[in-house]
């Protein structure tokens, strides 16, 4: 039941299509977070599964059951989801505790049992203690633990979170990301994440699912989408690095040899491409040698602990970056060596 299910979902506002044919299995107890730019229709995809829209075409499922098609929509109250969105939606007047407890009184739970579960869950938020605390008396940080305290409290099995951290400084950022985690060890509910911020989905999700324009490009596990990227969108969108132009021009024990600029280096590939390709190169994957590629030194820039080096390959318009301890002097010519690479599928 708490298996989603995504078919040919479709949803167009005028002349707008905010979520293209997409089919996505969110596999009950998992966490997948929806990543992508501004407008790609990230919020679009949770407020179809919450039932706050209605698909333009295809169906949603919670495990066998329909939730909704063109036809036939199940109202979101029926559906059992957990949703907290970026404004916390708190009640100012109300504490804490009150807050927190609304969805069971909403929902007529027993008086006696209500003080206990709400010290509960405060305490999986970290926020046990802060019972009669008023709303205004707190931070962002603590005020998006509300919400999700709030959230939790229902007991949902699917819980759907629209950038519960873009209002928060980077700090606390990285301190939710440890609770996000912890709820969902907590919970195992299936948790659906959404943001337009890649180092969050890389490190709160066990599969991450990159969306550009209405579709999905790739779903796939964090390291999956960040080393094999399934296109250059992807690529680009996903950690640092550049794609550069090469030939493929042989295959040996799973690895395919790439000619860049007259050298020769190992790469990663799915399947055997073979001829013009786009390579991707992570700074990792790259260091300062003796021998190797050759390339002009453009620019530095020092990120703590590393510089992080600008090069300007000998053909026109192919740059990489890579991380070196030492400082370089801008307009030197140096040597790369390359330890990983990634063939973009499809050239
Ligand atoms: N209620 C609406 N009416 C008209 N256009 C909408 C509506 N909701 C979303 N859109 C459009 O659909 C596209 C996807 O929006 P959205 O799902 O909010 O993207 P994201 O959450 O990824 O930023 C955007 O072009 C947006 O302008
Ligand atoms: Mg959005």
């Amino acid at each position: 039941m708490s298996t989603i299910r995504v078919e040919g979902l479709s949803k167009r506002f005028n002349e707008t299509t905010a979520l293209d044919a997409v089919s996505l299995d969110f596999p009950a107890g998992s966490f997948t977070a929806l990543l992508g730019p501004s407008g790609c229709g990230k919020t679009t995809m949770l407020r179809l599964i919450a039932g706050f829209e209605a698909p333009s075409e295809g169906r949603v499922l919670f495990g066998d059951a329909l939730m909704a098609d063109p036809e036939r929509q199940v109202p979101p109250e029926a559906r059992g989801v957990g949703v907290v969105f970026q404004s916390y939606a708190l009640w100012p007047h109300m504490d804490v505790a009150e807050n927190v407890a609304y969805p069971l009184k909403a929902r007529h739970a027993k008086k006696g049992e209500i003080p206990g579960r709400v010290r509960a869950v405060l305490d999986v938020v970290g926020l046990g203690g802060f019972e009669k605390r008023r709303i205004e008396e707190l931070s962002g940080g603590q005020r998006q633990r509300v919400a999700l305290a709030r959230c939790l409290i229902a007991d949902a099995k699917i819980i759907l979170f629209d950038e519960p951290l873009a209002n928060l400084d980077m700090h606390l950022r990285a301190s939710m990301v440890e609770a996000f985690r912890d709820i969902h060890r907590r919970t195992g509910a299936t948790i659906v994440y959404v943001t337009h911020d890649q180092a969050e989905a890389l490190a709160l999700a066990d599969r991450v699912a990159v969306l550009s324009q209405g579709k999905v490009l790739q779903a796939a596990p964090p390291q999956e989408v960040y080393r094999a990227p399934a296109n250059a969108t992807v690529a680009g969108f996903v950690g640092r690095g550049t794609i550069v132009s090469g030939t493929a021009i042989g295959h040996a024990e799973g690895a395919t040899t790439v000619d860049i600029s007259g050298h020769r280096i190992a790469a990663r590939s799915a399947g055997a491409p073979a001829g013009p390709s786009k390579i991707l190169l992570r700074p990792e994957g790259l260091r300062l040698a003796l021998a190797g590629l050759p390339a002009k030194v453009l620019g530095s820039i020092y990120r703590g602990p590393v510089h992080e080096v600008r090069l300007a390959l000998a053909a026109p318009g192919q740059e990489l970056l890579l991380d070196s301890t030492e400082p370089v002097a801008i307009g030197e010519t140096v040597h790369v060596a390359v330890s990983d690479a990634w063939v973009i599928p499809g050239g």
